[in-house]
């Protein structure tokens, strides 16, 4: 039907025939000759019909936008001063002798280069959103990053191997999407969460390196970088340490940024304790383009006079913390209002800060209410160990450790932006040295702070139960610009140490076998050391192409609510579908 793509159509062509087809981008009247800007996936092209080609003429006439068209024409160049820089072809047009009208179109729902249709009319319409060249050109790098993650594992002797998606849980720390069987009544599928169990089971089958481009599905609270189903790249190994494991991890993702953006990301990646993480963050996914760190101070502040600071001080849970903000000085009280209202969301329950005005003029230099409740002594350490210099404002975060991180982990991040201060870098990490397990205080329980296959630091599971707050797993995350955008581990592949975390995190030995037994029985039958990890291809692309949220980076992506606009799924079934399932609903109160 055609010679060439629209944007294909450069100066290379000039006096030769070609026949495009696309979408009618705009179409304008210039007294008698009309002008068409043809449009592709390549992109726009300029189509001038003249009233001597009459039969062309009339078609072009009837031409509304986004009508689709078949041109046949020759180029030829611009007249000289119309020529486009902005457009590759933008130094020619196409005097076409043929237009034909393939298909018509009604008046669109908004208007394709409006860049504020909101997003919910943008979902509602997918099919029309997609053809704005910003998401053709998205799911394009989509598709060349996924080709390139391929073509390394290829490379590196994985087998690309699917699993099931009608299977049972697997615990990643979500709900479960379940689906009734009609041949097993009032039994569930679920659907995986991950492929984490199957993936492991294939290393016990020997398969060595395994991997898969693959969709994943949980059932939570959805945010800018969370989706009900979103795709992994899930990969298992074989005989290969953390190290050994992480080195080629981070050298696809290298390769990866070479091949596709043109960008050098540091050799070898930074490696950072998940403590030192906590400690300088407040997070265990730091955003390293940000220059702003957390100070320590709790071991200042256990005899001072104010309470709020004292009592986080000697609480064992406790934290007390600083975060200097060069230059803050300047900030409103206005500001730092909104500051206090925004740490509040994160719990905390006030956000105490100094000014500095004078380094070197001890108390007298310093402003803020909370001055007067510290001691000469103690002032002066909070502005050594924090680097203070004259204009800075230093907040506090005085709490429980986690309220401290979440708070001042979230300020820094925040001032950071609304300062100007996020260096225009790429900033990848690997997050290191994780707790094996976190007390859960709402169910005074362990929970795997990874998930329950990932194996502990030590291989004894009596020392593991002697003290589970103080195990370290052998857990990695790969953060990038403060996103994680992978994690993994070395596994159990023990049997005997299998059966204590799941012991440990309150799974008896009945439900464990309930759940798992097909996998306790696998260990038993020499299971090779092995170990992983998952990317989320979403958050990957999502980070290359400069967009902030997931759903811009996939083609059909549900709301906030978990629902597609498009399709109005999910939606209610019939009576009789529900009777082969075996399943009468609750009446909804
Ligand atoms: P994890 O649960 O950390 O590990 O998931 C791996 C990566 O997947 C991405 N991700 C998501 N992306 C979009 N929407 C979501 N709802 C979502 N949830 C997770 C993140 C995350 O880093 N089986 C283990 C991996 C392993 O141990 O090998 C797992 O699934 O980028
Ligand atoms: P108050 O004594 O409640 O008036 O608080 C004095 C200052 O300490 C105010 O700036 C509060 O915002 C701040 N503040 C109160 N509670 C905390 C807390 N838990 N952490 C940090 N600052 C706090």
């Amino acid at each position: 039907m055609r010679s060439h793509y629209c944007g294909q159509v450069t100066e290379v062509f000039l006096d030769q025939d070609v026949t495009l087809c696309g979408w009618a981008h705009r179409r304008r009247d210039h007294g008698g000759v009309i002008f068409i800007d043809l449009r592709d996936r390549e992109g726009l092209v300029q189509i001038v019909i003249d009233p001597d080609t009459p039969d062309a003429f009339a078609n072009a006439e009837r031409v509304r936008n986004e009508y689709v068209l078949r041109v046949t024409g020759r180029v030829r160049r611009r007249p000289e001063g119309t020529e486009n820089p902005n457009l590759v072809t933008g130094a020619i047009e196409v005097l076409a002798r043929d237009v034909e009208i393939l298909n018509r179109s009604e008046p669109l729902p908004f208007q394709l280069d409006d860049d504020d249709t909101s997003e919910e009319v943008r979902l509602r319409y997918r099919y029309l959103d997609l053809r704005r060249p910003v998401m053709q050109e998205r799911l394009r790098l989509r598709t060349r990053v996924i080709s390139t993650l391929r073509h390394f594992l290829e490379q590196a002797g994985f087998l690309d191997i699917e699993t099931p998606m009608l299977t049972k849980a697997t615990p990643e720390g979500a709900r479960d999407y379940l689906v009734p069987s009609r041949t097993h009544p009032g039994s569930f599928f679920a659907l995986p969460q991950s492929p984490q169990l199957f993936k492991q089971l294939l290393m016990m089958a020997g398969m060595d390196r395994y991997y898969q481009v693959v969709r994943c599905f949980r059932d939570e609270d959805l945010r800018a970088d969370r989706q009900p189903e979103f795709t992994q790249l899930d990969i298992e190994t074989s005989f290969m340490d953390e190290q050994a494991i992480t080195d080629l991890m981070e050298a696809m993702i290298r390769q990866l940024f070479k091949d596709v953006l043109d960008v050098d990301l540091p050799h070898p990646f930074p490696r950072m304790p998940y403590d030192t993480a906590m400690q300088r963050y407040g997070s265990d996914k730091p955003d390293l383009r940000i220059p702003l760190e957390l100070t320590e101070l709790s071991d200042l502040m256990a005899g001072v006079e104010f309470k709020v600071f004292a009592s986080a001080a000697n609480d064992p849970n406790g934290r007390v913390a600083a975060l200097r903000v060069p230059d803050g000085g300047k900030l409103t009280r206005r500001e730092i209002d909104l500051y206090t209202e925004f740490v509040g969301r994160y719990g905390a329950k006030g956000l105490a800060y100094i000014k500095v005005n004078d380094v070197t003029a001890g108390r007298e230099g310093l402003q803020a209410p909370i001055v007067k409740f510290l001691p000469d002594e103690t002032l002066a350490k909070i502005l050594t160990r924090t680097g203070a210099e004259n204009g800075d404002l230093i907040f506090f975060g005085a709490d429980s450790t986690k309220v401290v991180n979440d708070a001042l982990g979230a300020l820094r991040l925040k001032v950071g932006h609304d300062l100007g201060l996020v260096k225009n870098d790429w900033a990848p990490l690997w997050v290191v040295n994780f707790p094996m397990f976190e007390w859960d205080e709402q169910d005074q329980r362990w929970n795997a702070l990874h998930h329950p296959f990932t194996a502990p630091r030590s291989d004894d599971p009596a020392e593991m139960r002697a003290n589970p707050g103080r195990c370290l797993s052998r857990a990695y995350d790969m953060v990038l610009n403060g996103s994680e955008i992978g994690g993994g581990s070395v596994r159990i592949h023990r049997q005997e140490m299998q059966s204590a975390v799941f012991d440990l995190l309150g799974i008896n030995p009945e439900e464990a076998r309930a759940k798992f037994g097909f996998l306790l029985d696998a260990l038993k039958f020499g299971c090779p050391p092995h170990g992983g990890l998952a990317f989320g291809l979403d958050r990957l692309v999502m980070l290359m192409v400069g967009a902030s949220s997931i759903r811009d980076v996939m083609a059909f992506p549900k709301t906030q609510s978990a629902a597609c606009l498009m399709t109005q799924a999910p939606a209610p079934v019939t009576e009789t579908q529900l009777r082969d399932l075996n399943i009468r609903l609750r009446r909804t109160p």
